[in-house]
């Protein structure tokens, strides 16, 4: 093994969570301030706030920040929850996720949201508990099960039992437009309190880069130059705002910097040279997250490494039909020994991931006879897609 590369890999993880996070003070600072009196007197308030950002603005880690915290400002007294909504997306997969994180023996079945709740409040009044539970990623809560599941949890902090509100509510999303589709009443009381985080700019992304390289990196493994090269891609330039849309990522810019070193060290480099980082970038997923892609059900993955596979097949053409993608997808059943499912769901299926923009899809142009479905994934390195959707359906089906 090359071990010129890395000091500590897991630094460049995804779900590493640094000592530091610059850039990220006043976040933390309106953090502390908006829960206060939840934390110094519990029960006495019942506090809602909203985090709002891009993808890759730092919203989930500095929840996570927050939530240690939490647990030392009260000393003990307020546990902190943090759900993917990605990953649980139904009220009752949420309330289960927040009744396991308190150490509450949850029924495998036959109870509903409705008594699940009741379980939960029942047992943090009788062992006298508090929490602040983070909805993260609440868009597909509400993409998914419709604004009465968050009424469901909105609920669950306005209850007032035995000392007071038991829970506080932080929802986090990447725009504030699903606040739009809350019910009146929550929307209003969610009013006040959205904390902004804005795409990181170059200089950010170098900064955020810096820290972790020196964490996660030998000191000869890397220049300066290097990680400007990859702030200059992933950052948000200033003068051109147009152009950087999509931008200001510092999960994009982590990934390229660990592909990068990934390659460095399978090309046995003492360090990474430029030609590594433009392979990293061509390699790194941009806009799709793989905890997205975990929350995809099984046949859901299917379909997409269907797609993924007619895709890369069909190397003149960027859109195949969803007839192909069919074809595609009972060989892939077959090959997993898995029944397919029937077209109306497929269709479903499609749909649902082409409204969280991991494909493309459009009717079949002029000229054409009917109307077809296409489908396309534009933005994204097929190669990446197809390794990470095959790991997780085998991970799925358990070997
Ligand atoms: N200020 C920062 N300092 C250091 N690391 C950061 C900072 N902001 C973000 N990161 C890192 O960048 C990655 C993405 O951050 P995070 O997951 O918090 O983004 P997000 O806003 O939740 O994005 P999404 O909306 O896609 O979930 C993580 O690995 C995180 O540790
Ligand atoms: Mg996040």
């Amino acid at each position: 093994m090359n071990m010129a590369i890395f000091k500590n890999e897991g630094a460049l993880t995804p779900d590493y969570v640094p000592d530091k996070l610059p850039f990220r003070d006043d976040q933390l600072k309106l953090l502390q301030t908006y829960f206060d009196s939840f934390i110094r007197m519990p029960g006495s308030i019942y506090v809602k706030a909203v985090m709002v950002g891009r993808s890759g603005s730092g919203k989930t880690v500095t929840s996570k920040k927050f939530g240690s915290y939490v647990r030392v400002a009260s000393k003990g007294r307020v546990e902190f929850v943090h759900v993917s909504c990605a990953l649980h997306r139904t009220s009752f997969s949420v309330l289960k996720t927040i009744g396991l994180a308190l150490g509450l023996p949850v029924p495998r079945r036959g109870f509903s949201s409705e008594e699940l709740l009741e379980l939960i409040l029942d047992d943090v009044t009788t062992k006298d508990k508090y929490a602040i539970i983070a909805l993260d990623d609440v868009f597909y809560l509400l993409n998914y099960s419709g604004p009465d599941a968050i009424d469901a949890l909105v609920r669950l902090g306005e209850e007032y039992s035995g000392k007071g509100y038991r829970f506080s509510l932080l929802l986090i999303s990447q725009s504030e437009s699903f606040m739009d589709q809350l019910n009146r009443g929550v929307k209003s009381s969610l009013g006040g309190a959205v904390i902004e985080f804005p795409p990181y700019t170059k200089d950010q992304i170098f900064e955020i880069l810096l820290n972790r390289a020196r964490e996660a990196l030998k000191d000869s493994a890397y220049t300066e130059e290097i990680l400007e090269m990859i702030s200059d891609v992933a950052g948000v330039d200033p003068e051109d705002q147009a152009k950087s849309a999509m931008r200001g990522d510092a999960r994009y810019a982590l990934d390229i910097l660990w592909r990068a070193s990934k390659l460095a060290e399978l090309n046995a480099s003492p360090r990474i040279m430029p030609s590594h980082v433009r392979e990293a970038v061509m390699q790194t997923l941009h806009g799709v997250r793989e905890d997205e892609l975990i929350g995809l059900s099984l046949h859901e993955k299917l379909l997409l490494l269907a797609i993924v596979n007619r895709l890369m097949r069909s190397s003149d053409t960027p859109y195949i039909s969803i007839g192909d993608a069919e074809d595609e997808y009972e060989m892939i059943c077959e090959q997993y020994g898995q029944e397919p499912r029937k077209h109306t769901q497929l269709w479903d299926y499609v749909k649902d991931m082409a409204s969280r923009g991991i494909l493309e899809t459009r009717l079949s142009g002029k000229g054409m006879r009917g109307r077809t479905t296409f489908i396309s994934i534009p933005t994204e390195p097929l190669e990446t897609m197809k390794q990470a959707v095959e790991s997780m359906v085998k991970r799925d089906l358990g070997d």
